[in-house]
């Protein structure tokens, strides 16, 4: 009762139809989005397709007010408005999540909701967004403690932080960029019941996504975009897979690549019984030991916070070994520093590419050389060889397809997928003995996707080996020779990825069975 009287009610916006009209863009001249046009209705969600650098965070970014078009203009229910920031965007019923969450770790879900909340209140305002939280859960079954910090939460419960932050705000129409990138198989089905239930109460969602089995799954329409320009769109019912790939890249996709098989050579990597600590101080790796020979793929299935980041970490010299060895052919570099190891040669593509793979307010070619600089190729002295560290970021950028106009743009300025894919030019760059790979795919468009495994089967050939891990299935029976399940900082089985065992790899990923 007192909260009645104490608090507004947040209601959600009332929008029937939302167009945006010419929309175009350019960056120092360079177009981003040409003259596209996009419109979508109540109750409806519409995918937004394309090829990594084809524009469409820059799209969205403009519905909600972060960026100013050059030209178009956007109407709501008939009407043109005008969005010069996020508050105004909001304030239409417009939300978005980003693919990198805006969160505070420090603080709990309820302060997180009151940053930014119109509607708190002076008195009582946990109580009110408590209150907030619990009705939000109930209506969309979020399932979200609000007292828990948010570094205490999965990825998938920190975008339902996101997501209800949207809905308090009173957002009919929902953006989500790349929102199931990070999340786990079990996340991304949570989150797609979630929309659902949004979409049958009259929200409109934009679902940005590079998986095509999602998107054919809960979008009602889909709209392709081709280096920043409408390249097609269909209804969902009316279309396939291998179509929309063909619209969004040009040229048909091969989804299934078939390995050769190799007979493994010398031992490069061996572990030996290692103990780590997670994050929290607890034990995340218990007496984990394993080898890895060149020619050979090694992935690391399992659900994720089972103590595969932990594990990538020890390897690469950024977590602490408390005990046990880990050896590259031969040399012990147990708690070595990453420098060190590096040298040793092991590269790294990290889980969390933004804090720990790049720089982003440096250059694309200082990022191209972040852990080589010492190498004599690009240095002299105390000098740098400025020349030749701008000749192989050429080679990588071309190699790589990074979409970029130029090498002298700072990496923050590229799009997701294309700083995943300077990374990995980076990292295999100089033909690592191992590389520790952690979701190499996120956030890369089908195509690239397709490049980066032939890629990791061409260093697999050359004798190096890698160290893969992966949420995704299909992808590491595709690729891996061996296959490790991990379960609560143990390994539940390694075994050849043609082990009839294996058909049971759900059971062991839950930890329910142990070979
Ligand atoms: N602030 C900026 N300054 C300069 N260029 C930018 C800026 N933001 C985006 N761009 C450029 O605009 C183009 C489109 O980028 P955008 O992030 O929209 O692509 P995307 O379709 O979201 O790709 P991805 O699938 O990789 O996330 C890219 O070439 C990018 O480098
Ligand atoms: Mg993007």
């Amino acid at each position: 009762m007192l909260s009645r009287l104490f608090f507004k009610k947040s209601i959600m916006k009332k929008i029937k139809c939302l167009e945006m009209k010419s929309i175009s863009k350019s960056f120092h001249g360079i177009p981003a989005n040409q003259d596209i046009n996009l419109s979508i209705e109540s109750g409806e969600i519409v995918g937004l397709l394309g090829e990594n650098g084809a524009g469409k965070t820059t799209l969205m970014n403009i519905l909600y007010g972060l960026y100013q078009p050059d030209s178009g203009q956007i109407n709501i229910n008939g009407n043109r408005i005008r969005i010069n920031n996020p508050v105004e965007s909001i304030s239409h019923g417009i939300g978005m999540v980003h693919q990198h969450f805006m969160l505070i770790k420090n603080h709990s879900v309820i302060e997180n909701i009151a940053l930014g909340y119109k509607g708190t209140p002076f008195f009582f305002p946990k109580m009110k967004i408590r209150e907030k939280v619990h009705l939000f859960s109930k209506k969309f079954d979020f399932r979200i403690d609000p007292d828990k910090k948010i570094w205490q939460l999965s990825a998938g419960e920190q975008q339902r932080v996101e997501i209800i932050k949207a809905l308090l705000n009173g957002a009919a129409l929902l953006i989500l960029d790349e929102p199931t990138s990070v999340l786990t198989p079990r996340e991304i089905k949570e989150l797609i019941s979630i929309l659902r239930g949004m979409k049958a109460k009259g929200h409109m969602i934009i679902f940005i996504s590079h998986k095509l089995d999602e998107i054919m799954e809960i979008c009602d329409r889909v709209i392709v975009l081709q280096k920043g320009k409408i390249a097609g769109s269909a209804d969902t019912k009316d279309t396939d897979k291998k179509s929309l790939a063909r619209m969004m890249v040009g040229r048909d996709v091969v989804f299934n690549i078939n390995k050769e098989k190799l007979a493994k050579g010398k031992k490069v990597l061996s572990v030996e019984n290692i103990n780590v600590n997670g994050d929290k101080g607890l034990p995340a790796l218990n007496n984990i030991s394993f080898e890895l020979f060149e020619n050979e793929i090694l992935g690391v299935a399992g659900v994720s916070g089972n103590g595969q980041r932990e594990l990538a970490e020890a390897i690469t010299g950024i977590r602490p070994i408390l005990s046990g060895k880990v050896k590259i052919k031969g040399r012990d570099i147990t708690n070595k520093s990453p420098r060190c190891i590096y040298d040793n040669g092991v590269s790294h593509v990290p889980e969390e590419r933004i804090r720990f793979g790049i720089a982003p307010g440096l250059f694309l070619y200082d990022n191209a050389i972040l852990k080589q600089h010492h190498l004599k190729k690009f240095s002299s002295r105390y000098f740098l060889r400025y020349n030749r560290i701008k000749n192989h970021t050429k080679t990588i950028v071309n190699k790589f397809k990074v979409s970029t106009h130029s090498i002298n743009t700072r990496v923050r300025n590229l799009s997701g997928g294309n700083i995943q894919k300077l990374i990995l030019g980076r990292e295999v760059s100089e033909q690592p003995q191992l590389l520790v790979a952690s979701h190499p795919t996120y956030g890369l468009d089908v195509g690239a996707t397709e490049f980066l495994r032939k890629h990791l089967l061409e260093l697999r050939k050359q004798g190096s080996s890698v160290l893969l891990f992966s949420e995704d299935l299909e992808e590491i029976f595709e690729l891996c020779d061996r296959i490790a399940v991990i379960f609560d900082g143990r390994f539940m089985a390694v075994l050849d990825s043609d082990d009839e065992r294996l058909c049971d790899i759900g059971l062991m990923m839950a930890g329910s069975k142990k070979i």
